[in-house]
């Protein structure tokens, strides 16, 4: 059957290009990068120059990026690293209502330790304006965490102005910022967001699943979650994933490389989406912001069940999401949109679709003609 893949904020298919190199390192650079002899030597050359290439790409120093399991554990680390070192300074934290379950439920994990955490609210478009963040900032805040793009709706996050705002305000409290959906894709640069700590994942660019990284800048320090060996200077012991981060790196090198270019491609597609949903199926509402993400769209389509829709494509080889992936197997309702002011029936009925630069357009049209007709089939179902 023909296959139309548009569920790449879940994760992405790994190419050609990536997985050969992954191949190489699994059997010929096989050594322990922390081993004397050559053979470690060589993975070690590996996982450096895998450093530098996305150090490079974030313009940050090379001894600034860390290694981990994915942007799950960059996410875990990173918060609860610095909020448990810097406890003595103060135990007020700030976070968003959208954030990925990996960042709310680690501020929710500090709750129990005795912090107290800050949700933000957003907009309708899903934004989270910087006045909220400063009125939000008490004596004894130490860290604020803000996404750059949010996983769901695209919506972009005005991170460079947050950072602005909060270091004048008070250049001690930390500022990390989950880049896992956008990296690759928009430019992230933490110097010009002020930010201290960044997370990354290598399966949203292409890349493998379970590899990931986090930016932390120099002189900041944080308590590892993992007890171990002095891998990744201590801040994540364990033997290096020595193929997954060569693959990231190569992931990391091709969409930097060709960013605006496949910017260009997937905002066309999205366009080209968001256009014959609305001109084909009448009452759909879009979910989101007018410059949202390039590679993300999410809409309700009244009447239908998202879940009812994502399995009728399938049908025909197509793959789509409600919401979140992480929230699909989950039966409450996506907590970016109830934050985003929808109603329990908006977010039922809600779709997200999201594209990759290796989508064409023809694909999109294939969608297209497969969700009108399923859509106008449920809903004279749905009537009856
Ligand atoms: C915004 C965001 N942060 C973090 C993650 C978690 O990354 P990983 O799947 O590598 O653990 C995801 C994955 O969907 C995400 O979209």
């Amino acid at each position: 059957m023909r296959e139309v893949y548009l569920d790449n904020s879940a994760t992405t298919q790994v190419t050609p290009g990536v997985a050969a190199v992954m191949q190489e390192v699994l059997t010929e650079t096989y050594g322990n990068p922390s081993s004397l002899h050559r053979k470690g030597v060589a993975a070690e050359r590996v996982i450096t120059s895998a450093r530098r290439v996305l150090a490079g790409a974030c313009a940050v120093k090379e001894g600034e990026i860390y290694f981990t399991s994915g942007g799950t554990e960059a996410n875990n680390t990173v918060i609860k690293g610095v909020a448990r070192r810097r406890r003595r300074r103060g135990t007020h934290l700030i976070t968003t209502k959208i954030e990925h379950p990996s960042v709310l439920y680690a501020y929710r994990a500090l709750e129990e330790e005795g912090f107290q955490v800050t949700y933000l609210d957003v907009d309708r478009e899903g934004l989270v304006h910087p006045e909220k963040v400063i009125a939000a900032l008490r004596e004894d805040t130490i860290l604020v965490s803000v996404m750059h793009v949010n996983n769901e709706v695209g919506s972009v996050q005005p991170v460079a102005e947050i950072g602005k705002r909060l270091k004048t305000a008070n250049k001690e409290i930390l500022f990390h910022v989950d880049a896992v959906q956008s990296f690759g894709k928009l430019p992230v640069l933490p110097g010009n967001w002020q930010a201290d700590l960044i997370s990354f994942s290598a399966h949203k660019i292409h890349g493998p699943k379970g590899v990931g990284a986090f930016y932390c800048k120099g002189g900041v320090l944080l308590e590892p979650l993992l007890h171990g060996g002095d891998q990744e200077k201590g801040f994540r012991p364990g033997t290096e994933n020595t193929a997954g981060i060569a693959g990231f790196a190569e992931a990391a090198q091709i969409a930097v490389q060709k960013q605006e270019e496949n910017n260009r491609l997937m905002a066309n597609l999205r366009q080209r989406m968001l256009a014959g949903i609305m001109e084909a199926i009448p009452d759909v509402f879009y979910n989101g912001q007018a410059g949202a993400a390039p590679h993300i769209l999410s809409v309700t389509i009244s009447g239908i069940k998202g879940e009812v829709l994502v399995h009728a494509l399938e049908e025909h080889g197509i793959y789509i999401s409600t919401g979140s992936a992480c929230h699909s197997h989950r039966a409450d309702p996506s907590h970016v949109l109830l934050a985003m002011g929808r109603a329990e029936k908006e977010i039922e009925a809600s779709l997200r679709f999201s594209f990759s630069p290796y989508n064409t357009e023809e694909e999109i049209d294939y969608t297209l003609e497969k969700l009108r007709d399923n859509a106008a089939n449920l809903r004279l179902f749905t009537r009856r």
